[in-house]
Parts: C-alpha cells; sequence; structure tokens
C-alpha cells in the first residue's frame, strides 16, 4: 500500500514552511454547461450569442458544429489543439430545432469571493479533490499562497480592492506558473491577461512564501470588509455562537486555540489531525480549518493587551456541535499528551454549547484558582473574627484587645488557613514538568508520529470521498 511518491510527498511536506495552494473555481470554458443560459453547450442547430459588450476569454477545448455564431466587441477564443467551430447547413441530429443560446456574464466574479474558491495544502490534493475547510479570509489567497487557474481553462475576474496591488507568491495560468515578477507583470498587462484579469488592482507575483514552519498570517484582515461583503450568514441555533478570527460569521461548533512554542510546524500537525481524527467515520461532517491568527490578549479576560499569534482551529459540524465538541476534547488530549514534542505549549477550547476546556488548567485556570483562593482565605478570617467576637461576648475572662489581634495573627500566619494560600497546582509533584519521564517515551513517539505520518496513503485518499470544504 506504501508508495514511493506518498513517501516523498511527506518528505517534502516535513520541511515544507506553511504555504496552501489557492484554486479560482469558475471558469469561462466554452464546454462548461453552466456558462450558458440554457444550461447546455450549444449544438450543430444552434445560434450562439456573447454579449456585446463584454469582453471575454473563452477556452474550447474541442470542435464544436453551430448555425451561426454573434462575437462579442473584445474578446478570444484559446483553441486547443483540435479546437474550432464548423457550421452545420440544416439540423444537426440529436440537436433539435435549434435555440439561441447566450454566453453568461462572468464580469461580476470577484477575486475576494471566498466561495470562488478552493483551498489545499498540496499541487496533488488539488488535483485529487483534497480540499480544506478555511476561514473566509485564509480562503481567498494569502500573501505567501500559491494561485492556480485550472490547466485546461480560461476565466474571467474582476481584482479590484481599495489596494492597488494583490501581491501573492505565483499564479499559475493554463498550466504555466508565473513566480517571476517582471513575467507575469508582462503576461498580466498583455491582451489575454487583460481579458482574464479585470479591476483596479494589479495582481503580482514573487513574494517570498511563508518562511515560518508555525505558519504565517494571512494577509487578509485588511481585505475583511470586502471578503465578508460577499458572505450571507446563515442563522444559528446553537446557545452560545462562536466567532472565529479571520471569519465573517458567528459558527456552531468548536475553537481550539493552540499556544505554539519554536518546534510547532502548522503542516505537519495539520497532517497529524487528518491522519489522527479527520478519518474517523465518526467525523465524517467535521469541517477544521486551521490557521495561524493574531489574537487580541486579555488580562484576566477583561483588560486587552497588544496582539499575539495562535493557532486557531476553527471544528465545525453543521447543525449541533456536538461532534465538533468531541472532537475538540481529542485534540485537547493529544496535545496533553504530545504536545511538548509537537511543540504545544497549551491548548483549551471554546464550544457552542457553551461548554470549555477552562475547568482543566492552563494559565487562565490558575489565574482563576488563585483569586478564589485568596477570596477564599479572606472569608475564613472574616469568619473567625466574628467566631472570635462571639467567643468575646460568651467568655467573660476573655482578655484584652491585644490578645484578640494575637488570635487574627495566629490565623493569619500559621496554623490551618495557611493552607488556603497553597495553590493545589503547585503541591502535585506530578503537575510539575518531569523531564526525564517525558523526554523518554515522547521521543519515541516523535518517531511513531512521523511514521503515522508516512500511512500516508490512508482511506480518505484512496476512496476519493473527503470533501471537507462542503
Ligand atoms: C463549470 O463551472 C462551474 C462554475 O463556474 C464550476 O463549479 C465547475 O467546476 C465547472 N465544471 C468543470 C467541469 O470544470
Amino acid at each position: 500500500m506504501l508508495k514511493t511518491p506518498d513517501v516523498l510527498l511527506l518528505l517534502f511536506l516535513v520541511g515544507a514552511a506553511d504555504a496552501l495552494y489557492k484554486q479560482w473555481i469558475a471558469d469561462t470554458n466554452y464546454e462548461n454547461k453552466t456558462n450558458w443560459d440554457k444550461g447546455a453547450v450549444p449544438c450543430g442547430s444552434d445560434t450562439v450569442q456573447f454579449p456585446a459588450q463584454r469582453k471575454v476569454s473563452v477556452f474550447v477545448e474541442t470542435a464544436h458544429a453551430v448555425r451561426e455564431m454573434r462575437l462579442p466587441a473584445d474578446g478570444e477564443f484559446i483553441l486547443n489543439s483540435g479546437a474550432g467551430f464548423y457550421v452545420v447547413n440544416g439540423q444537426e441530429p440529436g440537436c433539435g430545432a435549434g435555440v439561441t443560446t447566450q454566453f453568461k456574464d462572468s464580469e461580476s466574479l470577484q477575486w475576494f469571493n471566498p466561495a470562488l474558491w478552493k483551498v489545499a495544502a498540496t499541487p496533488s490534493d488539488l488535483q485529487n479533490g483534497n480540499f480544506l475547510f478555511s476561514v473566509h479570509e485564509e480562503s481567498v489567497p494569502c500573501l505567501y499562497d500559491d494561485v492556480v487557474f485550472k490547466a485546461l481553462s480560461s476565466f474571467r475576474v474582476d481584482t479590484s480592492s481599495s489596494q492597488s496591488i494583490i501581491p501573492v507568491k505565483s499564479v499559475s495560468v493554463l498550466g504555466k506558473v508565473f513566480d517571476s515578477r517582471s513575467e507575469f507583470f508582462q503576461y498580466f498587462s498583455s491582451r489575454s491577461g487583460r481579458l482574464q484579469f479585470h479591476g483596479s488592482s494589479a495582481v503580482t507575483v514573487g513574494n517570498p512564501g511563508c518562511g515560518d514552519p508555525s505558519g504565517c498570517d494571512c494577509g487578509n484582515s485588511v481585505n475583511h470588509q470586502r471578503i465578508c461583503s460577499t458572505i450571507t450568514c446563515t442563522s444559528l441555533s446553537c446557545k452560545k455562537p462562536l466567532v472565529p478570527v479571520q471569519h465573517c460569521c458567528e459558527v456552531c461548533g468548536a475553537i481550539v486555540t493552540i499556544h505554539y512554542a519554536a518546534r510547532f510546524n502548522l503542516q505537519t500537525y495539520r497532517e497529524r489531525i487528518r491522519h489522527l481524527f479527520l478519518i474517523l467515520p465518526q467525523y465524517k461532517s467535521i469541517q477544521l480549518g486551521m490557521s495561524k491568527v493574531m489574537k487580541s490578549q486579555q488580562l484576566m479576560r477583561v483588560i486587552p493587551f497588544g496582539a499575539s499569534p495562535e493557532i486557531q482551529v476553527v471544528i465545525l459540524d453543521g447543525e449541533n456541535g456536538t461532534q465538533s465538541e468531541a472532537l475538540a476534547w481529542d485534540i485537547l488530549k493529544d496535545v496533553r499528551s504530545h504536545g511538548s514534542n509537537l511543540g504545544i505549549v497549551e491548548a483549551e477550547f471554546q464550544a457552542s454549547s457553551g461548554s470549555s476546556s477552562d475547568q482543566s488548567g492552563g494559565n487562565a485556570g490558575m489565574v482563576v484558582g488563585v483569586v478564589f483562593g485568596v477570596l477564599l482565605v479572606i472569608s475564613l478570617i472574616i469568619i473567625i473574627v466574628v467566631l472570635i467576637q462571639r467567643g468575646v461576648i460568651q467568655m467573660p475572662s476573655m482578655p484584652s484587645l491585644s490578645s484578640l489581634r494575637n488570635n487574627v495573627n495566629v490565623g493569619e500566619v500559621g496554623g490551618p488557613l495557611d493552607h488556603g494560600y497553597d495553590n493545589p497546582i503547585f503541591d502535585k509533584p506530578n503537575m510539575m514538568p518531569d523531564i526525564p519521564t517525558l523526554y523518554g517515551p515522547e521521543v519515541n513517539n516523535s518517531i511513531s508520529m512521523t511514521q503515522t505520518g508516512v500511512h500516508f496513503v490512508n482511506p480518505v485518499y484512496d476512496e476519493n470521498e473527503t470533501d471537507f470544504t462542503a
């Protein structure tokens, strides 16, 4: 089952920094029936009509018979070898009496529409239909992404934005990959280029890829408004909808937040989650999007201070969110046993059911613990003071105020009260990082994790049935 190309692909993945392939979905191909107003590719008895005032670039793959063709004022056919048009006299068999068919207008399709892109981790994933789910901002090409327009196809995309340029790493058009800035500029300004790309902004290539193995911030926040203007959010029925960073809508499901350290590799971790969990039957309907985001930090959940990068894992399962929550717990369990090995410092989650991982420790949990400890001690002191005062009333021989103060002091400094200050977390030796035992088995795990990755041939790929984009 283990094929050589898969092993090579894995090696490539392990070494690669995180960047994604974004493929434009729509096309202006003659053979695509969705491009015709009658929902069918015209046949030999039909009259073909292109909107007169529109510019269009149309890829034609094979030869077609037509009765008549009305061409636009400006446009081009890109003919595959063997493609072309011929006229038949009279009625073509099987074509009926003939109709007038209009080529649909693709003028309004926008670069910044997340619904018009598909996301994949590798070119072969793109080919095999292994698409990734992403938050809206990341569905559109990011600064360091490779942009793909399908090989045998033409397109027309409106690149208007508030920025003068749209920088990406590379663009592939009609099977040719452009990664040199000047070469693509030449193509972009050519006649073909102007028919395919229109709008106020220029797409530029040659942007450096993401050099950080832990991932890069997409860079589309500046276009957030424009991206979200194309999205209609559905109404939700869950108790506590969540707001993922870089997303346009509230969601029902769960969000896992991962705080990472030096060794963390986003692409490897994404693969790990895919192979450990997403292939399981109970997680079949899950959509999971993982990206680095800049999240504004809050001190004790109230006072904001700065923004720090973290990994956001958005998990959706359609309506009720129970599978999302179960997967969030699975991810947390995995982090607890293998986190140090994966370069993960800490992970927590929030679910739209209202539950979260807070009770299970972490920094926030510790702060809450300390606050509660202090409150507990203060109330104990008050109770004791009250009791002592009652004692004063009940015991006539009770002496002066100074000995009363001494009693209070005894309560504060020594004795059983002192335990109120002790945080149980510090007392438990097993909560402290135990370097030798952690590293012994974990080093082995590191190897076995890589080997898990070597099981790259997995049911998802083989059965061709997973489409996380849904
Ligand atoms: C036809 O176009 C639609 C929408 O533009 C696209 O989703 C679909 O994949 C295209 N079909 C083919 C066979 O490329």
